[in-house]
């Protein structure tokens, strides 16, 4: 059995998270971290303050961890303080956070850390570069949509995609929505939408004169993200230390 302790449990994908490794044979949940006391599936949530007597106490292989960043970054210390392997979701860091996170990680702990766990997104974001190969003279814009209580924007998934379009159409300046008198350049426009209950739309459209080709992925459900969550968890146990993504439990290449 994989011991598996949840940090964000009480929320929306922790909920999902701990649900799901509750009902999995393989693995077992043995605690939840959250800002509050309570408990969940049948374990106890600590608060924060007393996160890691709750990893010295139940031991856990893996730390699955969908907070905030600046939440995520002290968790992650902790975890590879106790060598407790990592799956991280979180988003929203910037890149202090990151390098903060990463130099905890390097030779201490295997961890998986991705902006989006779901296998489809990260099959679109295979197929996003070889559009990205072919359409280099494309116009792009990305468009995004998501909950109304999501903190971060643009999403983690829509920050890799821009990565993804820089390393395979060469760097471009990012708009971030437009207004006003202005003509298109050679950025690439990013727009966020948030609205009511929405679980994550994605969407890239490559445009040239009388063409359009769009690349589009929709989630319906957090469980995909959470299915992969709990993928990364069962493959990240007892690998090496060091950063991985979803593309290595999955296989997929680069
Ligand atoms: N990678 C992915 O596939 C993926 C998918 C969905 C969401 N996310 C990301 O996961 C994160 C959580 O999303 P959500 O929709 O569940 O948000 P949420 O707000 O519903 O849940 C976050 C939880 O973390 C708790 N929290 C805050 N600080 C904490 C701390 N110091 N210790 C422990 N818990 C703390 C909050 O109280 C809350 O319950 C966000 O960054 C989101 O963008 C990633």
């Amino acid at each position: 059995m994989i011991k598996v302790v949840v940090c964000g449990a009480s929320g929306r994908m922790g909920q999902t998270i701990g649900r799901m490794v509750n009902e999995s044979s393989d693995l077992e949940l043995v605690g939840g971290i959250n800002l509050k006391p309570g408990s969940f599936f049948g374990v106890e949530i600590v608060e924060s303050k007393n996160a890691e007597s709750l990893l010295q106490r139940t031991r856990p292989d893996v730390l699955i961890d969908f907070t905030i960043a600046q939440a995520a970054v002290g968790n992650v210390k902790m975890a590879a303080r106790n060598k407790v392997a990592l799956v991280v979701g979180t988003t929203g860091f910037s890149g202090e956070q990151r390098a903060e996170m990463e130099q905890a990680i390097r030779g201490n702990v295997p961890a998986v850390i991705s902006s989006n766990f779901s296998m489809g997104v990260n099959i679109f974001w295979q197929l996003l570069r070889d559009a990205g190969k072919l359409l280099k003279d494309y116009d792009i814009e990305v468009i995004e949509a998501h909950h109304r209580n999501k903190k971060d924007a643009p999403s983690g998934t829509a920050k890799t995609i821009l990565q993804i379009l820089d390393e395979e159409v060469g760097s471009r300046k990012k708009m971030y929505g437009r207004e006003g008198m202005m003509e298109r350049g050679n950025e690439i426009g990013v727009h966020v939408i948030r609205g009511g209950d929405i679980v994550g739309d994605h969407k890239v459209m490559f445009s040239k004169n009388f063409e359009t080709i769009e690349i589009s992925h929709r989630a319906y459900d957090r469980s995909v993200f959470a299915t992969g969550a709990l993928q990364a968890a069962r493959w990240v146990a007892g690998k090496k230390p060091g950063i991985y993504g979803m593309n290595d439990v999955l296989n997929l290449g680069k």
